[in-house]
């Protein structure tokens, strides 16, 4: 299972320092990696060194926990390793710092910086031939989801995506309805596991997270459907003890 957090354009790094010196030393968090639970951190790019450090140390005082279970990426790299690009970030420089994860194709990209299907394509061609795993988000607005045209829109924007990326390697798809994200109203069960049954039948090897609004008193039952490997979770991985609580929650069952 899966427990991505997606920091977007939150903490300072002493914030991270301090969040990082709750989370790091909680029973939660080693049970969870004990028992092979994924945790992924998606900081701000210029975080990604400090984070790297911070995670170096932990893996070399906890031996015993593969290094694989706690790692970190970013939330947006650019489709070229290197050149006349000011402002991007390089798949490539993460890769060496450590970074294992890239999002792609987050709404927030999407609506906020115009990204487009095509370059998200781009995006995910480049990060498997590096090696890195792309977790690919997806999802209707509301009026798209109000106009019942949703499924079809989903089915475009992926094959769109999509397009030229090889699918016998590692890639995560989001579902992250737009309407769901940061406005506490999260996807029913049955709109999840509508959109679980639509993925797994065209993608069925592929991993499929599901993000927007999840927090400790509603990812039990995320989780608990088959389709789903995992959540992202934005504002409630910015406090490590609602983290810890949102993890811890998913083994009382
Ligand atoms: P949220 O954000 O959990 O705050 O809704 C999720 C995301 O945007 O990935």
């Amino acid at each position: 299972m899966i427990f991505a957090a997606n920091w977007k354009l939150n903490k300072t790094s002493k914030e991270m320092e301090v969040f990082f010196s709750t989370f790091l030393k909680s029973n939660i968090l080693k049970k969870a990696l004990q028992d092979k639970k994924k945790i992924i951190f998606f900081p701000q790019a210029l975080l990604s060194a400090g984070l790297s450090q911070i995670f170096n140390q932990f893996l070399n005082d906890n031996p015993i926990l593969v290094k694989d279970h706690l790692s970190w990426g970013l939330q947006n790299t650019f489709y070229h390793n290197e050149g006349a690009f000011t402002g991007e970030n390089s798949a490539l420089t993460m890769k060496e710092m450590g970074g294992q994860f890239s999002l792609v194709g987050h709404s927030e990209r999407r609506s906020l910086f115009k990204e487009t299907n095509k370059e998200v394509s781009k995006k995910l061609v480049l990060l498997q031939q590096l090696g890195v795993v792309p977790i690919l988000c997806f999802g209707e607005s509301l009026e798209l989801r109000q106009s019942g045209e949703y499924k079809d829109f989903i089915l475009q924007q992926l094959k769109e995506s999509l397009l030229s990326v090889d699918l016998s390697k590692r890639i995560i798809l989001a579902y992250e309805p737009i309407w769901a994200i940061g406005t506490g109203k999260q996807a029913s069960t049955e709109d999840i596991q509508e959109i679980g049954t639509l993925i797994k039948e065209k993608f069925p090897k592929l991993e499929l997270l599901y993000g927007g609004s999840v927090k400790p008193s509603n990812v039990k039952a995320i989780v608990n459907q088959k389709e789903i490997s995992g959540v992202l979770v934005g504002g409630a991985s910015l406090d490590p003890q609602v983290f810890l609580e949102l993890i811890s929650s998913c083994y009382n069952s």
